[in-house]
């Protein structure tokens, strides 16, 4: 309940940030998370998995990934929001799931597009609003993913479904302009690289996860 009420308090204050008014649900979580229960399953004798979990809030995915983890694994975690990193540190503290991978595991305070990391990292678990941002950070944000992804390394993010298509009908002239311009950045990428969409119809609203692989070489952004 703690988590659900500090959830739509930022949601009120800093609404492009958060995107949503709830947590994502577990059926969620489940889907999002199926590509590192598949590379922990598929690793030639166990080898170590580098994790990074992008927009935790409150710690919908992470509890989930926490439970996952296997003693030779890292996890990183990027969150922009202090008040989140707050309440994830109190879970890595308090919560014995989350205490027992502590040690294992950083929380990082910046935004995704100021962060970096010393190797990349097998599967990225993003839960950032993409549509809600300008086509340029999108572009960004996308060229980071490739950025700290291994060659092969899964990349999974949800949005929530058919919402740009309903939006493009609704919205203002500039709106469906954004919208329009961010298909033309998402599109090519989903095309290219998505081996998977989950449909997730028990969260709030229904979601798709999108599941994509690393190109082999650097795919260069657009806009
Ligand atoms: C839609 S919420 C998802 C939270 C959680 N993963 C869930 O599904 O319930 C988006 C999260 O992304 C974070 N965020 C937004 N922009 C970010 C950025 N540029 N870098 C890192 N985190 C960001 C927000 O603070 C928030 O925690």
């Amino acid at each position: 309940m703690v988590h659900h009420r500090e959830f739509f308090r930022q949601f009120r204050q800093q609404f492009e940030t958060t995107g949503a008014i709830a947590p994502s649900s577990r059926f969620l979580a489940k889907a999002i998370t199926g590509p590192l229960v598949q590379k922990q399953r598929q690793s030639e004798n166990g080898a170590p998995l580098r994790v990074l979990e992008v927009g935790p809030g409150t710690g919908a995915f992470t509890k989930l990934i926490v439970r996952q983890l296997r003693p030779q694994d890292q996890f990183d975690l990027v969150e922009i929001n202090d008040d989140f990193a707050n309440l994830l540190e109190l879970s890595f503290e308090n919560d014995p799931h989350w205490n027992n991978v502590s040690e294992q595991s950083e929380l990082h305070r910046c935004p995704l597009q100021d962060f970096d990391a010393a190797e990349p990292y097998d599967v990225i678990i993003s839960g950032l609003p993409l549509n809600n941002f300008s086509p340029e950070l999108v572009a960004s944000i996308f060229d980071q993913f490739w950025r700290l992804l291994k060659p092969g390394g899964s990349l999974s993010y949800f949005e929530y479904m058919y919402i740009r298509s309903a939006k493009k009908k609704l919205a203002a002239k500039s709106e469906r302009e954004r919208l329009h311009q961010l298909d033309e950045i998402i599109k090519p990428f989903l095309k290219s690289q998505r081996f998977k969409r989950s449909w997730v119809f028990l969260n709030v609203p229904p979601a798709w996860v999108q599941h994509l692989t690393a190109p082999a070489t650097a795919t260069p952004s657009h806009g």
